[in-house]
């Protein structure tokens, strides 16, 4: 079994340091392999997504990735940017599934933005395509009819792209409460109106599921009125980029939403993937040791759990997050005062 690591920038490489202990501690016999990607990488090579980062990838079980993106890289010509590291390892590997689960953890119903009784009905998956959308359509810069500068990014979905998420996200329903929410823009934009459209005949394939359809404005505010209404959400790259950190925010923090994004190559053990908090780099208090890695510490037991067959490992480490969460062991994006190591070794005493 072997795991590409890829720390990346600001507090990536701190919170992804905790998630190795973590995995370390558990005796897998993993093999672990490390590259920059990133703003680290251009730095270093030239390239956010250098050709070794992408071999060592290609050539793992799955990857843990940490964060990317670099205040220094931000006027770069989009295609070094650090973004792209992540981007491209999306599209280049086919990760079109990005499955983004937020629950409120017991001890953590007081620290959501929402009131406790609201906040602890949480219980919901969002499933989020990676590879379409506004993010990858033609983008760039151009003069409008008044002689102004105007840039434009295209929005598109074809109805392959539509019909392979959808599936992922039936799937999911049936493995949990049954409901799926496919969520989208069709009453303005034609790329949801076809969206829907494959949604519901995909839908004919699962009798069994629940499918509801909503506009994203109306996601955006029922998942602060009534959170507990979801199951699965199902959404195109962009709506589901929002929602997944409106979502975050509603579970307590943003530094708790671990994420895999899957496809369909097999490994000899599960599902390749990638896996990776769902929060930034976080510049401002990179290197501080102040970052809570419990994010990257869940990304990987969802590693463990689909791309190396180790469901228990996966659930022993899940029970060290909630019980150290339990004890009140929390970082400062959760009123607490721990810092990073000292959040990774209370899971690790708990391990
Ligand atoms: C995420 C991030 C990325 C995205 C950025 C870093 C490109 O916000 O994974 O949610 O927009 O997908
Ligand atoms: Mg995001």
């Amino acid at each position: 079994m072997k795991i590409a690591v890829l720390p990346g920038d600001g507090i990536g490489p701190e919170v992804t340091r905790e998630a190795i202990r973590v995995i370390e501690a558990l005796d897998l016999g993993i093999a672990l392999a490390e590259a920059p990607v990133g703003g680290a990488a251009y730095k270093a090579q030239g390239h956010p997504l250098p050709p070794a980062a992408l071999a060592v990838a290609e050539e793992s079980d799955a990857i843990l990735f940490g964060a990317v993106g670099d205040p220094d890289c931000d006027r770069l010509d989009r295609h070094l940017r650090p973004e792209q590291a992540i981007l491209g390892l999306r599209k280049a590997l086919t990760l079109f599934a990005n499955l983004r689960p937020a629950r409120v953890f017991k001890g953590l119903e007081d620290h959501s933005a929402l009131r406790p009784e609201v906040a602890s009905a949480i219980d919901l998956l969002i499933v989020r395509e990676l590879n379409g959308d506004v993010y990858f359509g033609e983008k760039g810069f151009r003069t409008a009819v008044d002689g102004s500068r105007e840039g434009y990014d295209v929005m598109s979905y074809n109805e392959g792209e539509v019909r392979r998420i959808a599936h992922v996200g039936f799937r999911a329903a049936q493995g949990r409460r049954g409901k799926l929410c496919s969520v989208d823009k069709a009453n303005v934009l034609e790329t949801s109106q076809l969206w829907r459209d494959v949604v519901i005949d995909v839908a004919r394939d699962y009798p069994d599921v629940a499918l509801e359809h909503m506009y994203v404005d109306n996601a955006a505010m029922q998942l602060v009125r009534n959170p507990g209404q979801f199951d699965v959400v199902v959404t195109g790259n962009l709506f589901g980029d929002i929602l997944s950190d409106q979502a975050s925010m509603c579970v307590g923090s943003i530094g708790m939403l671990a994420s895999a994004s899957l496809g369909e190559r097999q490994t000899a053990y599960g599902t390749y993937g990638l896996y990776e908090p769902i929060h930034g780099s976080a510049p401002d208090i990179a290197g501080k040791g102040l970052a809570n890695p419990m994010a990257t510490i869940l990304s990987a037991a969802m590693l463990l759990r689909h791309s190396l067959g180790l469901a228990d490992a996966a659930d022993r480490i899940e029970a060290a997050v909630a019980a150290t969460l339990e004890a009140g062991v929390l970082g400062r994006d959760l009123g607490g005062s721990a810092g990073t190591t000292e959040i990774g070794d209370a899971v690790l005493a708990r391990l």
